[in-house]
């Protein structure tokens, strides 16, 4: 968060007099907002601007706090959210439990300011971090996968460079490829994932001679079956993968000349 931007720590108590008294202690330094019962926290974590912090009761009426706690720590919306327990129950097992849910910390009332404080600084500053590591996280995978996917493009349009200059034809397979996935009702992950992996196809071309490969004429038998080879060249250019990318890829190679049995 840039450090001009103040941010926001929801206060869960059902006790007025202890929202004033932590609200006293915060809004020099953040965004203060208040719930008095566990249902309202529960609807502003889940709201447009979400807290960056939320400081929770454990004793109310209705939802209790270790229950407001669960419902966030399992909802993706909510679930990063750092909780900091705020209660008057002290004993370990108490503590214990609210750790078990997820909270990343737990303070005894009656609180002491700077205490609090100097927790909820802590918090945000790791919260902080976790969220820009995330980012970049995000980040450089985008990064990786859109350089996998490049390559794989050029490599299928290296392999058609020798018979096919323009390259078009590996471009208009993969539309071709991910139209008719559409029409067979194939997800939208898999048809892009087709996309992607057509430009393979004909990669072991790149084990044909020219001979054969640009032979102007017609193929003989011999020529033909030295033609055939280029679907296992092709899938053994690709190799064995985890990646599902290549999986396909490998298998849209060595199986594009099949037809589908009747
Ligand atoms: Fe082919």
């Amino acid at each position: 968060m840039p450090s001009n931007i103040k941010a926001t720590i929801l206060i869960v108590d059902d006790a007025p007099e202890n929202i004033d008294v932590l609200t006293g202690v915060l809004r020099n330094d953040y965004k203060v907002k208040a719930a008095l019962n566990g249902a309202t926290a529960i609807q502003i974590a889940n709201g447009k601007t979400k807290p960056d912090l939320i400081l929770l009761d454990v004793l109310m009426p209705g939802i209790d706090g270790y229950e407001v706690c669960r419902q966030l720590k399992e909802n993706v919306e909510t679930t990063n959210i750092p909780v900091i327990f705020v209660t008057a129950k002290s004993e370990v097992k108490d503590e214990e439990y609210g750790f078990t849910l997820g909270a990343v910390d737990y303070i005894t009332k009656p609180i002491s300011p700077p205490l609090v404080l100097a927790r909820v600084k802590t918090q945000l500053a790791l919260y902080d971090q976790s969220r820009h590591l995330e980012k970049l996280v995000q980040q450089r995978t985008a990064e990786l996968n859109e350089t996998r996917v490049e390559i794989i493009r050029r490599l299928g349009r290296a392999a058609e460079f020798k018979d096919n200059e323009t390259g078009m034809h590996v471009i208009r397979m993969s539309w071709f490829s991910r139209f008719l996935a559409e029409q067979i009702g194939k997800s939208e992950q898999w048809c892009d994932l087709l996309y992607n992996a057509a430009p393979m196809h004909d990669i072991g071309k790149i084990g044909i001679p020219d001979r054969v490969l640009l032979k102007p004429g017609k193929l003989d038998s011999e020529e033909w079956e030295i033609m055939k080879k280029h679907v296992e060249y092709g899938a053994e250019i690709i190799g064995d993968h985890s990646s599902p990318l290549l999986k396909l890829a490998k298998e849209v190679a060595i199986f594009h000349h099949e037809m589908p049995s009747q």
